[in-house]
């Protein structure tokens, strides 16, 4: 199997469970504060990782306990992070998140280090990189930052696989340069709507033809996660729509992430977009099993579990 090559965030999650989530001037009482590793540069390689792909993950942390427990915890998971830098005197990003007893989250992200993930930080990239191998970028970090590092990718004969989250202005130059040098950007629905500027197609074809459209920026095929809905893609010839994996459904942080990180190992793996567009969706249902983004990200036995029982008794 190639190499999965992360660029992005690594985040301390400090998850606070609510019934509901509040409206704008509400408080609310909720459950006790766990403190999870996060981000979603560190959730993708930890998801590419357990599902077997040798992972490296360009990222910055603060000198602070919170970075020492993101080392760990990725050290422990078996990502290579000879390029994790620590950054003086700055503190490690944190994600503020509510879970609702649906498993619907709200997340704000302080960046922190996350910030001075510069260029300068992605040297040895061209090394690490190869045919075969996948880049994935998401914009917890510097968009200028994700654009050299996608230059870097393509120049290796690598692939880049966008997760444009959070969306930045479409009009951004740098965004607009990143789109058109990505083979597979991967955008959730809300995404995909304000990426697009237009509402939302009231039918499955509605949503293949969006994917489509969305081509227009540039990459080379297109990936609408759509939650319990599945996923629906283009590649610039064929659309085509994922149905979901059933889920028991805790939390859905990292759910995303999830489905970026199994996709790029299933194209480092050699296998088609839309197998790996179906072995996204399972991680994604998996992943949204347990609380916190990276506990229940599923390892390859998980995957083909899953991947198995659909073949028996889900759609052809
Ligand atoms: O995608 C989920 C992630 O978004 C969380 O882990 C949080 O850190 C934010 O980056
Ligand atoms: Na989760």
């Amino acid at each position: 199997m190639s190499r999965v090559v992360v660029v992005g965030s690594a985040n301390v999650d400090m998850i606070v469970r609510v019934e509901h989530l509040p409206e704008p001037g509400q408080t609310l009482l909720g459950t006790d504060v766990a403190l999870r590793t996060g981000g979603k540069g560190a959730n993708q390689a930890v998801a590419a990782c357990r599902l077997g792909a040798p992972t490296l993950l360009y990222a910055a942390i603060g000198t602070d306990a919170f970075g020492r427990q993101t080392r760990e915890a990725l050290a422990g998971e078996g990502v290579c992070l000879d390029h994790l830098i620590e950054v003086d005197g700055s503190s490690t990003g944190m994600a503020m998140i509510m879970v609702a007893a649906d498993g619907e989250n709200t997340i704000v992200v302080a960046p922190g280090a996350n910030h001075a993930l510069d260029a300068s930080a992605t040297g040895g990239l061209a090394g690490a990189l190869a045919p075969g191998a996948v880049l994935a970028a998401q914009l917890e970090v510097p968009i200028d930052t994700c654009l050299a590092a996608a230059g870097v990718a393509r120049r290796a004969g690598a692939r880049v696989v966008l997760n444009a989250a959070p969306l930045p202005d479409p009009g951004q130059p740098d965004f607009a340069a990143l789109l058109r040098v990505v083979d597979v950007l991967i955008v959730n629905e809300t995404e995909a709507l304000a990426l697009a500027g237009r509402p939302a197609p009231d039918t499955p074809a509605g949503w293949i033809g969006l994917a489509g459209d969305l081509l227009r920026h540039g990459p080379a095929a297109c990936v609408i996660t759509l939650g319990g809905q599945g996923a629906v893609a283009h590649d610039g010839t064929t659309g085509w729509a994922q149905p979901p994996f059933a889920a028991d459904v805790v939390d859905t942080t990292g759910a995303g992430d999830a489905f970026c990180g199994a996709l790029a190992a299933s194209l480092a793996g050699g296998v088609s977009l839309a197998d790996a567009v179906r072995r996204g969706c399972a991680a994604g249902a998996l992943a949204t099993g347990m609380l916190g983004a990276q506990a229940a990200l599923p390892t390859l036995a998980q995957l083909e579990r899953l991947l198995g029982e659909d073949r028996v008794s889900g759609p052809a």
